[in-house]
């Protein structure tokens, strides 16, 4: 028996479709209590708040937030028994707003987009609430170094993965994971998929899309750029074509950023199988270097993707209509 939901946090990794010859898996982060990845960010993110001495019984957290990491700090708000104001735009859907309230968040409406949003935030931080940060916070990569690395190590059944290829928003993701598999495959292609349409990471000006997740415009502090071996893009019309099919024919049902990561996943796999580069972008930052071997892989190759949340999460959006009749 666990004590608290927060210590049911973890997730399986399943085989998904592939070219023969090679595998794709990828961690069905949906199955977290809070039906995300951001559980184990914001889980961690709370705890290092409170060993610090930052947080204490009383205090009230806030987060500017239009998704997951929302749900996930409400989640561990309630079962800390912490007070959470969530801060989002007025655009986002109405299902976003009384999913946080269900768990006993108040949710704040701003005019704006998310920098409208963080200033809010940051107005109710000078007033005395504790904002964890999530793209500056080390503990949100720290989480996945700390359980979803682990936990893909132990999953792996023996097998050497050939590259991680995932999708971007802190960065918290990729880095923890990537840094947990270098340790221990220090081959490991780690690959960066971002929106074509908001590309910063490949070298492009920042763009407008509509990628929920995914993409956040600039470079955040928390992904570490040395890490990986370059960036994947994929357009939003393509990921979503890629969840109807993951939905209608593999039975799960995942998310825009889910889909786009499975869609680069699974061109790397059909590349690596082909003997063929796998068309990695160099990271535009200053300082990056290609690591020698990058792009190749060995007989029956092995490709890791994440999917962050379910499908069921974007139903008023329309995803999945053209899979209806
Ligand atoms: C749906 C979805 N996809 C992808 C990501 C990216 O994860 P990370 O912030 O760890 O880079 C997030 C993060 O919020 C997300 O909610």
């Amino acid at each position: 028996m666990d004590d608290s939901v927060l210590e049911t946090i973890g997730s399986p990794l399943v085989r998904v479709s592939g070219p023969d010859g090679g595998t794709v898996a990828a961690k069905l982060e949906s199955r977290n209590p809070g039906g995300s990845a951001k559980d184990r960010p914001a889980s961690a993110m709370v705890a290092a708040a409170e060993d610090a001495g930052e947080l204490e019984p009383g205090d009230e957290l806030v987060e500017p937030s239009s998704g997951n990491t929302g749900v996930g700090i409400a989640v561990a708000a309630a079962a800390k028994g912490y007070d959470a104001t969530i801060v989002m735009p007025a655009s986002k859907s109405p299902e976003r707003r009384r999913l946080l309230r269900a768990y006993g968040a108040t949710v704040e409406l701003v005019d704006g987009d998310i920098t409208a949003a963080r200033e809010r935030a940051d107005e109710l931080v000078a007033q005395g609430m504790v904002q964890l940060s999530q793209f500056d916070n080390p503990a949100n990569p720290g989480a996945h170094y700390e359980t979803t690395g682990p936990e893909i190590l132990d999953q792996l059944d023996g097998r050497t993965p050939d590259a991680l290829v995932c999708g971007v928003g802190t960065g918290g993701t990729i880095t923890g994971v990537g840094r947990r598999l270098r340790e221990t495959f220090p081959d490991v292609d780690v690959v960066a998929v971002e929106p074509e349409a908001n590309a910063v990471l490949s070298g492009d000006d920042p763009g407008e899309d509509a990628f929920q997740g995914m993409g956040p415009g600039f470079v955040s502090p928390n992904l570490d750029t040395d890490l990986l071996d370059g960036v994947l893009r994929v357009d939003l019309a393509d990921a979503e074509t890629e969840c109807r099919r993951l939905a209608r024919e593999e039975g799960i049902l995942v998310g825009q950023s889910s889909g786009a990561s499975n869609l680069a996943a699974r061109r790397v796999a059909r590349a690596f199988v082909d003997g063929e580069p796998p068309g990695y972008r160099p990271v535009a930052v200053d300082g990056w270097e290609p690591r020698p071997d990058a792009g190749t892989a060995g007989p029956d190759p092995l490709v890791l993707t994440v999917y962050w949340d379910s499908g069921e999460r974007y139903m008023s959006t329309g995803l999945f209509d053209a899979n209806d009749g």
